[in-house]
C-alpha cells in the first residue's frame, strides 16, 4: 500500500493506492485556486501556508476514506520537485515524517513524470508513444520509450500554454485560473478565429509561446484598449471583444501545438499512440483536435480523466509503484 503526497504548487493532494490490485483507495484533493485568483495568480508563500494548514487533515482523511490503518501503508511517496520550493517543502518533509515514523522507504518522485504517465492510470499504454504534457508551468512533448525511460524531444523556450491562457485572461480582466475560462468564452463563441493570431511555423521544430501574448498586447494596444506607457488597460474589454480574443487565441494554440505533434509523429519511428496529459489537458477543444490527429494516423490517444490531467497524488503513486517494481529508488529521509 503506498500513501503519496502532491503539494508542487497550488493543490496538496493525498492518495492511497493499493499498487497490487492496481487499485486507488482514496484520491483527494484540497485546491487553493479559490484564494490564488484574488491575486490573478499563484502567491508562492500562500501557496506554503495553505499546503501546511490542510496537509495533516488531508491525510487523515484519506486514511479515513478506506478501511486502512498506517501500519498497512509500505512506502510512502512525494513529489519533490519541480515546484515552488516552499510548497514542495510542505509535501516532501510531511511525507517523511510519516516514512520516518512507520520505518518504511520514502520515494521522491518527479512531478513532470507524474503527468507523462498518468494517461497509464486508466489505460493500457503501447511503448514507443509520443506524450503532450501542457501545463500553467510547462508544455513539452516527450518520446516516451518504456516506464522507465523517455525523452524530452521538445520544450516551450518561455512561456507554458498554460501560463499564456492564465496571463491573457488577466490581462482582459477575466480571472485565474485562465485556461477554463477561454475554453468557456471559446465555446460561446464557436470557437470562432476572427483575430488571427499568430501559429508557429509548420515546418520547424521549436516551441514558444511569448509572440502570441504579444500579439494579442499589440492587438489591444491598436484597438485602443491598452497604454503601452502606464501599462494597464485604458477602459474594461467588451464581452464581445473577449469571446474573440479566447476563441483566436484557443484556435493559435491548438494549431501551433498540433503542428508540432504532427512533425514529430513524422520524425519519429513506430510511434504507437500519443497522450495528452496536465492541466491543459482538460480542454475539449484541444483533446478532439488531438483524437482526430492521432486517428489520421490511425495511432491511438489516450488522454487522463480531468482529476488526473490536473495535479494530483494517484499519479505520484503510480510512479512510485514502478520505482518499486524495478528498485530504482533511493531511501532518503533526510529532511
Ligand atoms: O497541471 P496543472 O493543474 O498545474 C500545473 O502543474 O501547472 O495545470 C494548470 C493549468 C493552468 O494554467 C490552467 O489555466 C490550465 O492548466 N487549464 C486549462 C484548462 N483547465 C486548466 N487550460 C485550458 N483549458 C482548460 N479547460
Ligand atoms: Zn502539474
Amino acid at each position: 500500500m503506498i500513501l503519496a503526497i502532491e503539494s508542487s504548487c497550488d493543490e496538496t493532494a493525498v492518495a492511497i493506492y493499493d499498487k497490487d490490485k492496481n487499485l486507488f483507495l482514496s484520491s483527494l484533493i484540497s485546491s487553493q485556486i479559490n484564494i490564488h485568483n484574488k491575486f490573478g495568480g499563484v502567491i508562492p508563500d500562500i501557496a506554503s501556508s495553505l499546503h501546511l494548514e490542510c496537509i495533516s487533515k488531508l491525510v487523515n482523511d484519506a486514511i479515513k476514506k478506506t478501511k486502512i490503518t498506517l501500519k498497512d501503508l509500505s512506502f510512502i511517496a512525494a513529489t519533490v520537485g519541480p515546484g515552488l520550493p516552499g510548497a514542495l517543502l510542505v509535501g516532501a518533509s510531511y511525507a517523511k515524517i510519516i516514512a520516518w515514523s512507520l520505518n518504511i522507504p520514502f520515494i521522491g518522485i518527479n512531478h513532470l513524470e507524474g503527468h507523462i504517465y498518468s494517461s497509464g492510470i486508466e489505460n493500457n499504454l503501447l511503448f514507443p508513444h509520443l506524450c503532450l504534457s501542457v501545463s500553467g508551468g510547462h508544455t513539452s512533448i516527450y518520446y516516451v520509450e518504456n516506464m522507465e525511460s523517455y525523452k524530452e524531444c521538445l520544450t516551450t523556450s518561455d512561456d507554458a500554454a498554460g501560463e499564456l491562457f492564465d496571463k491573457i485572461s488577466k490581462l482582459i480582466g477575466l480571472s485565474y485560473p485562465g485556461g477554463p475560462i477561454i475554453e468557456k468564452l471559446a465555446i460561446i463563441n464557436n470557437f470562432k478565429n476572427v483575430r488571427n493570431y499568430p501559429i508557429l511555423r509548420k515546418k520547424d521544430l521549436y516551441l514558444s509561446f511569448s509572440g502570441l501574448k504579444t500579439a494579442v498586447l499589440y492587438d489591444l494596444i491598436a484597438l485602443g484598449f491598452y497604454d503601452i506607457k502606464k501599462k494597464k488597460l485604458t477602459s474594461p474589454i467588451p464581452y464581445s471583444l473577449q469571446k474573440d480574443i479566447a476563441s483566436s487565441l484557443l484556435h493559435s494554440v491548438s494549431e501551433s501545438l498540433l503542428s508540432r505533434v504532427d512533425l514529430l509523429i513524422n520524425k519519429n519511428n513506430n510511434i504507437k499512440g500519443i497522450s495528452f496529459v496536465g492541466g491543459v489537458a482538460c480542454n475539449n477543444f484541444l483533446k478532439r483536435n488531438l483524437i482526430s490527429l492521432a486517428a489520421n494516423y490511425n495511432i491511438s490517444c489516450w488522454i487522463p480523466s480531468k482529476i488526473y490531467c490536473t495535479d494530483n497524488a494517484a499519479m505520484i503513486a503510480y510512479i512510485a509503484k514502478f520505482r518499486i517494481k524495478n528498485s530504482s529508488y533511493k531511501t532518503d529521509i533526510k529532511i
